[in-house]
């Protein structure tokens, strides 16, 4: 038998990858996805083999995700329970298709994964197999009782590594849990349980990687400029860039100004409240100039429809259903929504905001001789249509109000 691990080399998966193997008496491929998660992989390959795989893939999926999971989404708007970002929600299914794909090449009947049991992202991965490879099998040790009785706190697990000769690095357990890609980092679970506890107050400074705190911020602002070709960003600064390229200088710019940081309560697919923190620098500018690129180029009543299946979308790609039929339906009305949204929106970082500083678009709709307060030279709108269109869209409002206050002096 063959099982496809997601792994990282942590102590988690280490501990993951030696006792799936034993207990199942398999053999072990080990997949590890780069999403920009930063993480040395060098000598990654040497560890898994000690460990006991069989096999390591590492693979560069960064531009990937950006182009085909990162953008689509960022051209939905989508966010979840109006504040999430929806860093690790959208690299899931990019992972767990790999490890499809892997489990196909090596014809593997198993894939299997870390995640606790308690959260999201098994959902997620199981899901996408779901969807992709209906007849492969997952193993999940955290949902199996005799693994979580064995393995009940951290230090049985560095036990269990130095007993198998296992190398891990003994580094000191963070006080919280973090996954990082690309888009974000997240940070839940520990001393994050106390909904409480300031996780932007100075002595949880360290904590944050990708971005520094407003207050440590510049004091200067600093203006950026994105190009957008239907509803996709294509330069920063003027500079031309691919989607990998132009998350990468957002990332950056918006770090250094402290942007993009979010702490909320938020709801679990699997029907707990959870406390996350986030720092998701680039796609904050991105989804916010996106936005200003749509107020000048998009028509009224698609926005209103597109917005009003927001929180439709955030919610199929929060609960891990990418790969359904109903995110795609909705990605191909998003798709249809884009078609004019170009041109270039001038943003304003600034002590951990962002705020719009100009926009132009050779499609813009918006027209300064309709909307002005003077004499219109296009004469597209005429007062005087007004009057009528007030008292049609007021008439079932005076009738209502008439047979009621009839009634009512009776
Ligand atoms: N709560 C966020 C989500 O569900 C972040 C999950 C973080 N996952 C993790 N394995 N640390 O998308
Ligand atoms: C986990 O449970 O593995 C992390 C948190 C989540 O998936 O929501």
């Amino acid at each position: 038998m063959k099982i496809v691990l997601a792994y990282s080399g942590g102590l988690d998966t280490s501990v993951l990858l030696s006792w799936i193997k034993e207990k199942y008496n398999a053999e072990m491929i080990a997949f590890c996805a780069d999403i920009g998660q930063e993480e040395e992989l060098k000598g990654l390959d040497k560890k898994a083999m000690k460990t006991g795989a069989s096999k390591l893939y590492i693979d560069n999926l960064q531009e990937e995700f950006a182009r085909d999971f990162i953008f689509p989404m960022m051209q939905a708007g989508a966010i979840y329970e109006n504040q999430y970002f929806l860093g690790t929600s959208i690299a899931r299914p990019l992972i767990a298709k790999r490890m499809v794909e892997i489990a196909r090449k090596e014809k593997a009947q198993f894939i299997a994964h870390g995640a606790t049991g308690k959260g999201n992202d098994q959902v997620r991965f199981e899901l996408t197999a779901a969807a992709l490879a209906p007849d492969l099998e997952v193993i999940a040790p955290w949902r199996d009782a005799s693994f979580r009785s064995q393995f009940p706190g951290r230090a049985e697990m560095i036990q269990y590594c130095a007993d198998k000769k296992i190398p891990v690095e003994a580094s000191a357990k963070k006080p919280y849990s973090m996954d990082r890609n690309l888009l974000h980092i997240s940070f839940e679970a520990g001393i994050l349980e106390d909904p409480w506890l300031d996780a932007f107050a100075p002595e949880n400074k360290a904590m944050f990687k990708l971005s520094v705190s407003p207050e440590d911020a510049p004091n200067k602002p600093e203006y950026v400029t994105l190009d957008f070709v239907k509803g996709d960003c294509v330069a920063v600064n003027g500079q031309k860039l691919n989607p990998l390229g132009v998350m990468k200088a957002l990332n950056k710019l918006g770090g250094k100004h402290g942007v993009g940081r979010v702490d909320l309560v938020e709801n679990r697919f699997v029907g707990m409240k959870s406390r996350g923190v986030y720092e998701t620098p680039g796609g904050a500018i991105l989804h916010f100039a996106h936005r200003q690129m749509e107020s000048i180029t998009m028509d009224r009543e698609v926005m209103h429809i597109r917005d009003s299946l927001i929180p439709k979308y955030a919610e199929l790609v929060y609960y891990g259903f990418w790969f359904a039929p109903e995110r795609l339906a909705l990605q191909a009305l998003v798709t249809e929504s884009q078609k004019d949204v170009t041109g270039t929106i001038r943003v304003k970082l600034y002590k951990g905001n962002i705020m719009t500083a100009g926009r132009k678009s050779p499609v813009s709709l918006y027209n300064p001789h309709i909307a002005t307060m003077e004499a219109d030279p296009t004469k597209a709108y005429n007062q005087d249509d007004a009057t009528g269109f007030i008292r049609l869209n007021g008439l079932r409002l005076r009738v209502a109000s008439q047979v009621h206050n009839a009634a009512k002096k009776k």
